[in-house]
């Protein structure tokens, strides 16, 4: 039986509690005011990525305000582009700017895996520091992005809805374009080797634009990736538990659950709860997967939709999380009634 008390990793260990752990994507952030002032006090939020006392701060300024289970690390996916030597910014309203990748040449100037810790080594300072300073009970998350997701910042240069040009690499460079899955792959292999190495417990990987896959490539380009990371994880470290997010994959999640190397899949706001209980749940522990939105409007729908979630994941593994990140206007009353309404 689990001999500790951080109920985030006994859940993914298989424990069932009448309240579920919780922590909430992207809970470090703009919705919190210390939060802006220590960005303020960094110059920018590269530079506050990069600073690992600033990193640290952020990181548990949420857990000083309300009673969740987890810490996740800041930083943000873009920093392994970043540290394949992509210039990076991100810009006030507009979000980030990335330098992009346009042919194989462009693919084989990046920089050597073994070089990005250069770039990222304040990354797994600032997990050790946060490391240093957790309450005991308080499950400690590292995160990269998917290679797909972090590919289509490389190819697009920044956020975009259809990821045409992504596909248009697809289409016309296909060799180049795996060539490009596997570079990330590796360094993000390396990437979380070193965040597990500093200290922390659980890795979370982030395809927040899977659903924008055409079907047929589901399989090849988000599945499979997180699926090879998640085993040089295991290689290493074969009890550290893996939390995937395919965002928007519908009824692709069932391979998902089916795939015995994650640990726990992170579940869109959008799947019907009890369709996700049947099919998915009764393979895997999920996590999820309140709308965000609700976070601004609170209430009396906030606290039907908590506790429809909560009911409906009770029988089995459920650590209680939105079904994305949370948005600047969300309001802290309403990160606090969510709380309370779980601890009910
Ligand atoms: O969850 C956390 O609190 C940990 C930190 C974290 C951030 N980004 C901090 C951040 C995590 C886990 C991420 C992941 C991330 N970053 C994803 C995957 C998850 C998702 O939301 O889909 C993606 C796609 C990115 C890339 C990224 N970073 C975008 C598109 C943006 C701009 C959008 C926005 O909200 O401004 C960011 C910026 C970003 N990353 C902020 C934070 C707190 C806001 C930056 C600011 O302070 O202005």
């Amino acid at each position: 039986m689990p001999n500790n008390n951080k109920k985030i990793l006994n859940s993914l260990k298989g424990e069932i509690f009448k309240s579920p752990p919780v922590w909430l994507m992207r809970q470090a952030g703009r919705y919190l005011p210390e939060y802006k002032d220590t960005r303020l006090k960094a110059g920018s939020f590269l530079d506050l990525c990069y600073n690992p006392k600033l990193a640290s701060e952020v990181t548990l300024q949420p857990l000083k305000r309300f009673n969740l289970d987890g810490a996740i690390l800041f930083a943000d996916i873009l920093l392994i582009p970043n540290s394949l030597g992509l210039k990076l910014d991100f810009k006030e309203g507009v979000g980030p700017l990335l330098e992009t990748v346009n042919d194989r040449k462009d693919i084989l100037s990046l920089k050597e895996t073994a070089k990005i810790h250069d770039v990222l080594n304040p990354v797994y300072e600032a997990v050790s520091l946060i490391k240093s300073k957790l309450h005991k009970n308080i499950t400690f998350i590292g995160f990269a992005g998917s290679p797909w997701t972090v590919a289509t910042y490389m190819i697009e240069g920044k956020g975009s809805k259809d990821h045409q040009k992504a596909k248009a690499f697809i289409a016309n460079m296909p060799d180049s374009f795996d060539l490009l899955i596997s570079k990330i792959t590796d360094a993000t292999v390396d990437y979380l080797l070193k965040q597990i190495e500093a200290g922390v417990e659980v890795i979370k990987l982030f395809d927040s634009w899977a659903g924008s896959l055409p079907g047929t490539l589901v399989n090849k380009y988000s599945l499979q990736p997180m699926k090879k990371i998640t085993y040089r994880i295991k290689e290493k470290y074969p009890n550290l538990p893996v939390i995937v997010f395919p965002r928007g994959v519908g009824p692709h999640y069932l391979n998902f659950a089916e795939t015995s190397e994650f640990d726990c899949l992170a579940l869109d706001s959008n799947l019907p709860l009890i369709w996700a209980k049947k099919n998915l749940q009764k393979k895997i522990t999920v996590q999820g997967n309140l709308d965000p939105s609700f976070l601004v409007s609170g209430g009396k729908t906030l606290v039907e939709q908590v506790l429809a979630i909560k009911e409906a994941f009770s029988e089995k593994g459920h650590i209680f999380n939105l079904g994305h990140g949370i948005t600047p206007n969300a309001k802290i009353k309403n990160v606090e009634l969510l709380i309370e309404t779980l601890n009910k």
